[in-house]
């Protein structure tokens, strides 16, 4: 059998990593830059998570949701408090679909309605539900599309209150950051304003911080920058550096009734471990704090003497949540960066590269990347 080709795949095999730091087959060296599409959180193969994951694995790697499970407890209790949602509840499954998926069938439990309102250019996954809040027709299934969902432009708060006033939605569903997009923010008033109206009309407020949080942008979820506060809060990406899981974090205001969710492999032993050891890693190496510091480097880095860097239209983002707006004629910079100076970095269309570097990334690996960057853009 071979394999479905889904995926555009450069041709290099990573086959060990430490860090920030990756090896191929051949061993050459890489740095990433990239985390794997901003799962790696806390660095490859850090050795408190192949440590934890090793004596988990020896103890019992996994059992279904039929039975108690102390470590599902534990990981509620400590994100619960380091996210600031510590009056929340924690439901655990396995991607950022899946949980997104969870937390639409929540809003619309909740409310009886079915409507979901989503934003232009929005990614929210590959999954039924997911797929049809994401705003990209190609990787929509004529079965996948529906007309429960209305999509309005991010920031446009008047399209947002038409929608929301006839009183139809359940949900409206945002990202924290937009990330496939090519990294775009809410602008923190809207964000206020979607808040005051998600209220008035009684629609759920959704945040998707599945690329956007976990620490990334200097604060656990993007969304705290605006000073509000969500009905559900999506998270995976991050969550376990690279072991499979989804988290949805749902407001005290909804009742759990028993069979209303489920999943077989959701918060599973190891899963759990490992989403333990990053809460671990993140606290003792304080990487919310590295992630804003190294975020703030790499802004000063693209504005020398406070102008934006030449090879760049635009500069987005925040903390280590970066896209870079590539003027067109360095079209091809990527490549470069990854076959000539082996730094492997994520993108968003054919003119931007993403910057989704592991919490753990020093100041020294970011200016290493600034060299490269400016070997390869200098005239
Ligand atoms: C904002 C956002 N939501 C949801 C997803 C889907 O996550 P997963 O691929 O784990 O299903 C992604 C993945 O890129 C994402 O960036």
């Amino acid at each position: 059998m071979d394999l479905f080709k889904v995926y555009k795949l450069w041709d290099i095999e990573p086959v060990r990593g430490l860090d920030t730091t990756l090896w191929d087959k051949e061993g050459n060296e890489y740095t990433d830059l990239y985390g794997g599409h901003a799962v790696i959180s806390i660095g490859h193969s850090h050795p408190h998570y192949v440590t934890m994951l090793s004596e988990q694995l020896k103890k019992l790697g996994f059992y279904s949701n039929a039975v108690q499970n102390s470590l599902q407890k534990e990981l509620a209790a400590r994100l619960g408090k380091v996210c600031g949602y510590d009056d929340y509840s924690l439901f655990l499954c396995n991607s950022g679909a899946e949980a997104n998926e969870n937390a639409m069938k929540l809003a619309s439990f909740h409310t009886g309605r079915s409507k979901m309102l989503a934003f232009g250019k929005a990614f929210h996954g590959r999954t039924s539900g997911a797929v049809a809040v994401t705003d990209n027709p190609k990787i929509r299934a004529p079965f996948n599309s529906c007309d429960n969902v209305t999509y309005v432009p991010l920031n446009d708060i008047a399209a947002v209150e038409k929608e929301l006033s006839t009183g139809l939605y359940a949900g409206v569903i945002i990202e924290g950051i937009q990330g496939v997009a090519g990294i775009y923010e809410p602008e923190d008033g809207f964000m206020k304003e979607l808040r005051r109206l998600c209220d008035r009309y009684g629609t759920v407020l959704i945040l998707d911080e599945i690329q956007s949080g976990y620490g990334r942008t200097g604060k656990f979820f993007a969304h705290q920058f605006s000073g509000i506060r969500a009905d559900i809060i999506t998270t995976a990406k991050g969550m376990a550096n690279g072991f499979p899981i989804g988290g949805v974090i749902i407001s005290p205001e909804f009742k759990a009734v028993y069979g209303m969710l489920g999943t077989t492999f959701g918060g599973n032993h190891l899963a759990c471990t490992a989403a333990l050891a990053v809460l671990d890693v993140m606290e003792n190496e304080h990487l919310i704090e590295n992630a804003a510091k190294v975020g703030e480097y790499f802004r000063f880095a693209f504005h020398p003497d406070g102008a934006l860097d030449p090879a760049l239209s635009e500069y987005r983002g925040k903390g280590l949540m970066i896209g870079l707006q590539i003027r067109p004629e360095f079209a091809g910079l990527r490549d470069r960066l990854l076959f000539e100076e082996h730094f492997f970095t994520g993108a968003a269309g054919a003119d931007v590269i993403r910057l989704l570097p592991s919490l753990t990334i020093s100041v020294g690996t970011a200016s290493r990347f600034m060299d490269s960057w400016h070997k390869l853009t200098a005239k």
